[in-house]
């Protein structure tokens, strides 16, 4: 696994040499990039130019719009993103009829080319600032501390960021009423119930049974972010 990610790491460092223009010290932004950045090759300025179309909702920034239920997507991993894009793009996701806001964006994804496009998309994303979103959701995070960490923090890791060998995004610094929401979806079995990735969360529903218990762990993560 080590030797895995010291490969992806130094492929990584190749494309940002690559990537760079002359003067700019290639060694110092691969530095800077994160974890994050490690699945993300696609073509940036493609990504960008494809990015126009995702504005409207998702932000210039990617921050994210409340009032159009789109998420922020800056704070999330490519790996999940990219996923999620394949995902609306075959069925598997937003095609339920109590998934209504899924559904649009599975409208969305329908208009997006190939992989490759989903994969420069997903780069351009992985390169925009990261934005704290606000809180909305109001629950006890005390409370829900503890609820996250013996049920949760298992799959999405202690600080809700995220284990990409277990499949499970990041929570931290992802918009809380979309928290809410997508819980609420899986619970509902109105996303996930076909598929094995969302098959997990179905299954896990019933840890929350009430919805101050959701609105609590929902703080808490909201709180990680902040
Ligand atoms: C018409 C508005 C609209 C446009 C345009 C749009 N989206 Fe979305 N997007 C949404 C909504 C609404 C959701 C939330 C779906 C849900 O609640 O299940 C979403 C969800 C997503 C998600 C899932 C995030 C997660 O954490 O699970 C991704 C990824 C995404 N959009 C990427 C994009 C990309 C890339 C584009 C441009 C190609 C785009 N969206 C354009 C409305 C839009
Ligand atoms: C067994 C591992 C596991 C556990 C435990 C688990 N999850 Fe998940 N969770 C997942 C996986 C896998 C996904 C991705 C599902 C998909 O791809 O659609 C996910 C997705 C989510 C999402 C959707 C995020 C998004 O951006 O769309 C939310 C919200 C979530 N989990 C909350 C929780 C909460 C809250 C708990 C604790 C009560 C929890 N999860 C416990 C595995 C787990």
């Amino acid at each position: 696994m080590i030797i895995k990610y010291l490969t992806l790491s130094l492929s990584i460092l190749f494309l940002v040499a690559c990537d760079d223009k002359p003067g700019v010290s290639a060694d110092g932004q691969a530095a800077a990039s994160n974890a994050k950045a490690l699945l993300a090759q696609g073509d940036i300025k493609e990504g960008k130019a494809l990015f126009a179309a995702c504005q409207t909702c998702h932000g210039a920034k990617g921050e994210g719009n409340k009032a159009l239920n789109a998420p922020s997507l800056v704070n999330q991993s490519p790996w999940y993103l990219k996923r999620q894009l394949l995902a609306f793009k075959s069925g598997a996701r937003g095609t339920h009829p109590d998934d209504v806001y899924g559904q649009q964006m599975a409208a969305i994804a329908s208009t997006i080319a190939d992989e490759a496009a989903i994969e420069s998309l997903v780069s351009y994303i992985d390169r925009l600032p990261d934005v704290t979103p606000a809180a909305t959701v109001k629950g006890n995070a005390k409370k829900g501390e503890d609820y996250y960490t013996m049920v949760c923090g298992s799959c999405h890791g202690p600080n809700a960021e995220g284990n990409e060998l277990l499949d499970s995004p990041a929570l931290a610094g992802v918009d809380d009423w979309y928290l809410q929401r997508q819980f609420e979806l899986f619970r509902d079995r109105a996303r996930g119930a076909d598929d094995k990735y969302g098959r997990q969360m179905v299954m896990m529903a019933p840890a929350l049974p009430t919805e101050s218990d959701l609105k609590n762990v929902v703080s808490y993560i909201q709180s990680l972010a902040e």
